[in-house]
């Protein structure tokens, strides 16, 4: 029985052996085919790069970074680095899936280069964050609970009894998360777990800038997401390294910097994700019966909403009675969480998903009780990942007493005031980092306001469920002179979900010519995007009704 940790140590002895070799010649990455688990593009190279674990303290040994690499075909400037967020997300595979847009956005004048975080993927070392050693593992720990099931509740907590029901599980919960957190610190990442997160990725992608561009070469650098706070970080920690930097949907880093995510996160985060909601509902009315099967002719979105409110009612009376519904409202609220991110998908939700699950609960005789689809979230098929909880949790200001009945609170007070439809969401990273135990080597947590040797170019959806506009417009300020917004007027998350020629070209004007657009320069989404039969992004944002 071979352990994993042995080997996982055995493999960083040997690396920190070969980096004093590289660090008296320099380090270099020995590019190759990639790994067909990866891809099978042959035009994509890969390799690896290595780095200290704790750039402050070498004798911690050697991390190892899986690098991947789309090269441009003109005369080559540089390097585009590209982080994909989440914040566990591979960027290994994402640029290999996004290899095109990435590559169009370099103007084919740069590389563009992307790498597994620390705590990504199984290239990577330190890699994958996991805790659990098998599905089963994780399904007896937390069998019946919110964890799988999620939170079932309607109409904001109106009911008392659901608002008893949720704070009489926060001591079993918040035992069954502490004894999940042990799994993760005595798991073979669990050494590692210091040594993942932000500021370390910020100097490794300055690392990797000094050996692909030369030492002190400027960085150039594409964030989404969690990849922006990478990128304020980067900003503020090497103002002067600073080259061509597109931050996309914006985690505002003081709220990051100074506030528990555990708590304050879906308070601050979720405040237009009922408005993403507003523009599924207003899209599949005006889509009418032709294009979204949930509606009936001469829908208003009001009357949509009222059929996915009855839906989750439906749902939550099932699983509260002895019926064997398909689904927990909670697992639904989740799935339409996931949803808003992506409004390419609110379509096949409508038309092929809704349908099944309102037959299954409703009276007619094609009741379904097993209703499977990849955009439905319930019963993980593996032991989930940590990775994004180890990098965020680890990256996060401290807490101070916080304990899961102030988390239940919180998302109460947050169903109540700020998003009545997703408030509830749960699993969901952010309380992950109750009880946290491990913090990061280095965090940035100010100033943010440094001067970066070039301007930056900032983008974020109108309406996006997860980073609100509100953190580009303060990102913004806090840049001054030194940055440009660009609003993208549609739904989602992130620069790729849906496509938009104006924004594409401002991209690549900026990061070949350096031109800026005017400040607040506002994008449309391409009119050849349909999210529902006939009806583009204009169409619901020019019928999108904001009530509250
Ligand atoms: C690459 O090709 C192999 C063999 O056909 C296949 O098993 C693998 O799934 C492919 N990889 C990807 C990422 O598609
Ligand atoms: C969960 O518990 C129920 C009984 O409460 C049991 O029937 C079921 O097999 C359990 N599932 C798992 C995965 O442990
Ligand atoms: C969970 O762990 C924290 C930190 O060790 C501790 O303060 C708390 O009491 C634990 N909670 C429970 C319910 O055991
Ligand atoms: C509700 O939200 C408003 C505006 O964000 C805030 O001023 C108020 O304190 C909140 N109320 C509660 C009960 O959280
Ligand atoms: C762009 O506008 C924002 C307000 O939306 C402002 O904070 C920022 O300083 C402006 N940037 C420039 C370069 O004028
Ligand atoms: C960069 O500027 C040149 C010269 O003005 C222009 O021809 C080219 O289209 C620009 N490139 C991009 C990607 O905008």
């Amino acid at each position: 029985m071979i352990d994993p940790l042995l080997v996982l140590n055995a493999m960083v002895v040997a690396l920190a052996v070969g980096s004093h070799l590289y660090a008296t010649r320099g380090n270099h990455i020995s590019w190759g085919p990639c790994d067909s688990s990866i891809t099978n593009d042959t035009s994509l190279a890969c390799g690896f790069f290595d780095v200290p674990l704790d750039y402050h303290d070498v004798s911690a040994g050697t991390a190892r970074l899986a690098v991947i690499k789309a090269s441009g075909t003109g005369h080559r400037r540089g390097s585009l680095f590209f982080n994909p967020g989440g914040p566990g997300i591979s960027g290994v595979q994402r640029l290999a899936q996004n290899k095109d847009t990435l590559l169009a956005i370099g103007g084919g004048v740069y590389d563009v280069v992307s790498w597994d975080l620390r705590g990504v993927g199984d290239l990577t070392i330190p890699g994958e964050v996991r805790c659990f050693n098998s599905l089963e593992d994780y399904n007896t720990l937390f069998n019946g609970t919110i964890e799988i099931n999620g939170i079932d509740e309607l109409d904001n907590f109106a009911n008392p009894v659901d608002v008893q029901h949720l704070l009489d599980q926060a001591t079993d919960m918040e035992k069954k998360y502490n004894e999940t957190i042990q799994k993760c610190l005595s798991s073979p990442s669990g050494r590692f777990l210091k040594y993942i997160g932000a500021a370390a990725a910020v100097r490794d992608v300055v690392s990797l800038a000094d050996a692909l561009d030369g030492p002190g070469a400027p960085v150039n650098y594409v964030g989404v997401s969690y990849g922006t706070l990478m990128g304020t970080w980067l900003v503020n920690m090497f103002p002067e390294r600073v080259g061509r930097v597109i931050l996309d949907s914006i985690l505002d880093p003081i709220f990051f910097a100074t506030q528990e995510p555990s708590t304050r996160w879906v308070l601050h985060q979720f405040v237009v994700s009922d408005t993403v909601y507003r523009g599924l509902i207003t899209g599949c009315a005006l889509a009418g019966p032709d294009g979204c099967a949930a509606a009936s002719e001469g829908d208003s979105p009001s009357d949509i909403d009222t059929k996915i409110q009855r839906l989750l009612k439906a749902l939550y009376d099932a699983s509260k009675g002895d019926g064997s519904p398909p689904m927990t409202s909670g697992q639904l609220r989740n799935s339409l969480f996931a949803l808003m991110n992506t409004p390419g998908q609110w379509s096949t939700f409508m038309n092929d998903v809704y349908p099944q699950l309102a037959a299954s609960v409703g009276t007619g005789p094609a009741q379904k009780t097993t209703i499977s689809h990849p955009l439905l979230k319930r019963a993980a098929a593996q032991a989930p990942s940590y990775a994004s909880t180890g990098i965020l949790c680890g990256d996060s200001t401290d807490e101070h007493g916080t304990t899961m009945t102030d988390v239940f609170n919180s998302i109460i007070a947050a169903s109540r005031n700020v998003s009545h439809v997703f408030a509830a969401t749960w699993p969901f990273v952010p309380h992950q980092c109750l009880h946290w135990p491990v913090r990061a080597v280095e965090r940035y947590q100010g100033p943010f306001n440094k001067t970066p040797a070039n301007p930056l170019l900032i983008s974020a959806n109108t309406y996006d469920p997860i980073t609100p506009l509100t953190g580009a417009e303060l990102l913004a300020s806090l840049l001054g002179q030194d940055g440009v917004l660009v609003h993208k007027n549609g739904f989602g998350h992130t620069m790729f979900v849906e496509p938009s020629s104006c924004i594409n070209s401002i991209y690549a004007a900026y990061v070949v010519n350096g031109t800026l657009p005017a400040n607040n320069t506002v994008c449309d989404i391409d009119d050849d995007f349909e999210v529902f039969k006939g009806v583009t992004t204009s169409n619901i944002v020019a019928n999108l009704q904001v009530t509250d």
